[in-house]
């Protein structure tokens, strides 16, 4: 089976091009990416060259995207620009990206008749309250709160658009978030893994009390596999493992993990509309026979933990730029108000 898997060069899309080689012998990957500052050829870099290449391009290249997508039988539709702080200062690009780029995607594969699997995010569903006993599933109503999940939202409706409109064989997931090896230092656990690894406590948002519904990347690439075995085109998956954690609850569990005092921490200063829950129902994916296998969350950060101390070299440089990234608006700031449990997210500003 020959894959285009794009913006396999980051964290999820790495992941997933790894597992698909270990554990499919009959496969054969080709990874388009842009390498922009989110991804790491180190990722693929050790991996058999003759069963996995790389082609450095923009998911928005319709040319190119159709060359590709002619010679390959599955595509897996990673590529996006993906951190939601970014999203804030320059939404134009991922409109670009994640919208543009998802088009691109999409015109090819309906052209050549090539089964699609397009990754998005439980963020379109936007928040819950942290009192609510909701959770996510495939009938929830899109109500996406930033600009890089309104992206991601418009993304999914042109996918089902295309679906409908031109019989494409597609189908969608919606995974909540993810931690494992390999992801961006500018993402909330490893950012806080390497402050830590670096001398420095870890920072938490605001109270510290937005919860977030974490998955491991292999639970999440094996839901991935099992919906493009198993799932029905035209159908959209929601991935998550049961994970509810709150901010505050990770970043103790890695002061834990380092030894260290659970609240030695510090709080920042919250992001404009930052959501307060994610949650999702994945009775969908569950039906397909998928399970996920990492339910412990402590040793899963501790596995990850240990990833990252073991390679300085993949992450020091784009860490050093996270945090230069991040001292242009971040301020300390006393953990005095609490996250609302209803209504409007508290906007604090940078
Ligand atoms: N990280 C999460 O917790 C999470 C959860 C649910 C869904 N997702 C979705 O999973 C996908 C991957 O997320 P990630 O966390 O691995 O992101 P990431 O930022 O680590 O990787 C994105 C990759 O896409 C590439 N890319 C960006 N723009 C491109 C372009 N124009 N053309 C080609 N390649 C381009 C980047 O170079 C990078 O390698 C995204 O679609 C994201 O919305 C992520």
């Amino acid at each position: 089976m020959r894959i285009l898997v794009t913006g396999g060069a980051g964290f999820i899309g790495s992941n997933f091009v790894r597992r698909t080689l270990a554990t499919r012998p009959d496969t054969r990957v080709t990874v388009l990416d842009k390498l922009t500052y989110a991804a790491n050829p180190a990722s693929l870099a050790d991996l058999d060259a003759g069963r996995c290449r790389l082609v450095e391009g923009d998911v928005c290249d319709a040319a190119l995207v159709d060359k590709l997508v002619a010679d390959a039988d599955l595509v897996v539709h990673f590529a996006a620009e993906s951190h939601n702080d970014r999203s804030l200062r320059e939404p134009a690009a991922f409109v670009r990206t994640n919208v543009e780029g998802t088009v691109a995607v999409l015109t090819a594969c309906a052209r050549h008749d090539v089964r699609l699997h397009h990754i998005s995010t439980d963020e379109v569903f936007g928040d819950l309250a942290l009192d609510d006993p909701a959770r996510f599933t495939p009938q929830t109503p899109y109500r996406p709160s930033s600009p890089y999940s309104a992206s991601k939202a418009s993304a999914d409706h042109f996918v089902r658009a295309w679906v409908r409109s031109f019989g494409l064989r597609a189908t969608i997931s919606n995974c909540s978030n993810n931690y494992g090896p390999r992801q961006h230092p500018e993402k909330f656990i490893p950012r806080q893994i390497l402050r830590l690894l670096s001398g420095r406590p870890p920072r938490v948002y605001g109270t510290g009390e937005n919860v977030r519904d974490w998955i491991h990347v292999d639970d999440h690439n094996d839901a991935v596999w099992a919906i493009i075995e198993r799932g029905e085109p035209g159908q959209t998956y929601l991935i998550g493992a049961d994970g509810e954690a709150s901010n505050l609850d990770v970043v103790r569990a890695l002061n834990r993990a380092f030894g260290r005092d659970a609240d030695d921490f510090e709080h920042v200063t919250d992001r404009p509309g930052h959501d307060r829950r994610y949650a999702i129902d994945a009775a969908s994916t569950r039906a397909l026979g998928w399970t996920p296998r990492h339910m412990d969350l402590a040793a899963g950060l501790a596995g990850t933990v240990d990833w990252y101390r073991a390679n300085e070299p993949w992450w020091r440089a784009a860490f050093d730029a996270a945090e230069d990234f991040y001292a242009a608006t971040e301020r300390r700031a006393a953990p005095t108000a609490r996250v609302p449990a209803r209504g409007a997210v508290r906007d604090v500003g940078n």
